[in-house]
């Protein structure tokens, strides 16, 4: 037996690894995963520019940084005088006296840490509201921009990568606005404030221990940076991974059908990497030096650990080799105890800043390499319609024309075309049609000939190479886009229902009021009606993700209805070839029949009866028009269509 799959979706249809545009290749290095071919150049600034309206409070938000790092620094210094207080308590002082002196020292202290908490949890509140601007901001626009792109940007990128963008890579950005980047100030802060207090005290002592501070932070550096890259790859390998298993969650019953769940497994495996494939916990390289998940994971874990173990263990190490060193000089009469204390918190406020800094700033890089995705989709220009200022001068001035009426006479002259996918292969050569108003043109041939490529470039889904289509004797670039496209209806062979309810569905391509009585004409035109009203919720029926809760037939004649109720001037009809018994087919045609009276149709035609109602017969081969001409003209003069028609009667 053999099955074919023809399901319309993006993630069925598309390949599994999408094809590339040579230019496009050209950025991506060798052994580059997918998720980084596209991409621009990483820029703080441009994630910064998003968050304009956000500046203000980013300012407060950094005086309060300040204001609160600022108070938890100086209570060392008044902790420092209590100590000292009780010290260097003279002979003749009270207990109560001794005792309320401490009580004034403590008291301050405990108003200052309470209000600088207050201040750290204003600034952290604030924050957080502004990353949550900023992402929410940066999605609509990320999803906009990803919206307008041309079809044939979608040839080239799967939508489990641009769902990966949209989730994952904004995200990213969020917590490095909302989170990495502030925590790097406060580090700084924190440690250059407590490196000035601490040559307040001693100059000897901070001199040692600054050294030492240093000596871990140079040590750290390079561990950050690797962090920082281990971090990127680490989200690269995932984002393949999410590619993988959002195509095959998007096209479930083709997986079962071939139950291919295995390979479905181990290609998501291939990137997550199963630990239990490594017995001894290590993961050695994947087949053809893939990477993992798991792998990189793995070395991240270790970077990070050795990382923090660096930063803390060899901060405390410092910090008692300091400390002895501050003995030494309380001996010598250079430092009070109550100063040494306060050194000693400042040394760990050093060593716990700079740790700050080096953590958050291996996220921020990180970051920062999600910001070359995420702009790369944000800036990007859809080459349908052209812009602007395109780079051949001569075309820059678009025209954007929008007739009052769409009468539907349309010319096809001399088209050259091929897809930007495969610049290679021409899909039409010197393709050349006329078709007159409120006619019926139907276009057979063989499988691959370019049939559903001519209703895609009269819908402007990509622009042609060479030659010119023309509507109504204007050409198609020099007509508003959505307004040629509003003036056009499109059933596909295998049509798309949204998860909504079918009176959702029905009005997808309707900006006006429609009254129930015309919903339900159209639907009786489409032979629609009647099944629908037999469903409990009648047209308040939800018809599940992609409309799976209907059968192939509904489906169909739904989608004719809702082409109706655009009241298009030119239906573009995409006949299907399968999944529908004879009374299903029967009714579909009937539904067709009365759908293209008083409108330009162009119909890929596979079925006889739809083929002999057609004004004109387009017999397509190998790229090119073979023949044009009505059913009984071309029984007699047209071999190919003999052939055609011989299989038809055949089936
Ligand atoms: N998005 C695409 N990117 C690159 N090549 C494509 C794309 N879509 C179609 N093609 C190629 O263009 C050629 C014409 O395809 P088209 O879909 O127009 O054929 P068709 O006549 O409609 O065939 P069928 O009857 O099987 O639907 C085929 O060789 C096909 O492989
Ligand atoms: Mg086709």
């Amino acid at each position: 037996m053999c099955k074919s799959i023809d399901g319309s979706d993006a993630a069925e249809k598309g390949d599994l690894i999408p094809p590339k545009t040579p230019k496009e290749t050209e950025k991506g290095k060798k052994g580059e995963t997918d998720a980084l071919k596209f991409s621009t150049e990483p820029s703080l600034k441009k994630i910064f520019m998003m968050a304009e309206p956000e500046f203000l409070m980013m300012v407060v938000t950094l005086i309060f940084i300040i204001a609160s790092e600022a108070s938890n620094l100086v209570i060392p210094l008044i902790v420092a005088d209590a100590y000292d207080t009780i010290i260097f308590a003279g002979e003749n002082e009270t207990k109560s006296a001794l005792n309320g002196e401490v009580n004034k020292i403590m008291g301050l202290a405990l108003t200052i840490y309470f209000a600088g908490t207050f201040v750290g949890f204003l600034r952290t509140t604030i924050q957080g509201i502004i990353g949550e601007r900023l992402v929410a901001r940066l999605r609509c626009k990320l999803y906009s921009a990803i919206l307008k792109q041309e079809i044939a940007f979608f040839d080239e990128h799967s939508t489990g990568e641009l769902v990966s963008r949209l989730g994952n890579d904004t995200t990213l950005l969020q917590t490095v606005v909302s989170l990495n980047i502030p925590e790097v100030l406060t580090g700084l802060v924190k440690s250059i404030t407590a490196i000035i207090l601490m040559f307040m005290l001693n100059a000897k002592l901070a001199g040692v221990s600054l050294g030492g501070v240093i000596v871990i932070f140079l040590l750290s550096v390079p561990l950050g940076k690797s962090l920082g890259s281990l971090s990127k790859a680490y989200q690269d390998e995932l984002g393949t991974a999410q590619t993988h298993s959002t195509e095959a969650l998007g096209a479930m019953r083709t997986v079962q059908s071939f139950a291919a769940e295995r390979k479905e497994i181990n290609r998501f495996e291939k990137k997550i990497g199963n630990p239990d494939h490594f017995p001894k916990w290590y993961p050695t390289m994947m087949e053809g030096d893939e990477r993992s998940t798991y792998r990189v994971g793995y070395f991240k874990s270790l970077v990070n650990s050795g990382f923090f173990t660096l930063i803390f263990g060899g901060g405390f190490g410092f910090l008692y080799i300091s400390l002895w060193y501050g003995f030494y000089l309380v001996n010598q009469g250079e430092l009070t105890i109550g100063q040494l204390t306060a050194f000693q918190s400042y040394v760990f406020n050093i060593g716990f800043g700079l740790g700050q800094v080096g953590a958050n700033a291996a996220k921020v890089f990180e970051g920062l390499g999600a910001s070359g995705r995420v702009f790369y989709l944000v800036e990007r220009i859809p080459t349908i319609p052209k812009p602007a200022s395109s780079d051949d001068g001569k075309k820059s001035a678009q025209k954007s024309l929008k007739p009052a009426t769409m009468e539907g006479n349309i010319e096809f002259e001399n088209v050259k075309f091929s897809y930007p996918s495969r610049p290679d292969i021409t899909v039409l050569d010197d393709f050349s049609l006329s078709i007159q108003k409120n006619t019926t043109t139907a276009l057979v041939g063989s499988s691959g000939a370019g049939k559903s490529t001519v209703v895609a470039l009269l819908q402007r889904f990509y622009d042609i190479d060479s030659g010119n289509i023309k509507i109504d004797n204007e050409k198609l670039t020099d007509l508003d886009l959505q307004w040629v496209r509003s003036k056009m209806a499109y059933v596909q062979q295998e049509p798309q229902l949204f998860g909504l309810s079918v009176r959702d569905n029905l009005l997808y391509g309707v900006d006006r009021e429609v009254s129930q009585s015309e919903l339900e004409s159209a639907c009786e035109d489409a032979n629609a009606h009647e099944f629908i009203s037999t469903w409990s919720e009648g047209y308040d029926t939800l018809v599940g993700e992609r409309g799976v809760k209907v059968s192939g037939g509904q489906k169909q004649r739904i989608a004719i209805a809702r082409a109706l109720l655009t009241k298009c001037s030119v239906l573009l009809l995409d006949e299907a070839t399968s999944a529908l018994d004879a009374e299903s087919e029967h009714l579909v045609q009937q539904a067709i029949d009365k759908a293209v009276v008083g409108r330009t149709v162009i119909v890929i035609a596979h079925r006889l009866s739809t083929i002999r109602a057609a004004d004109q017969i387009v017999v397509m081969d190998d790229h090119k028009i073979v023949d044009v001409g009505s059913h009984d003209n071309l029984l007699e003069t047209c071999k190919k269509y003999q052939d055609l028609i011989n299989r038809q009667n055949k089936k």
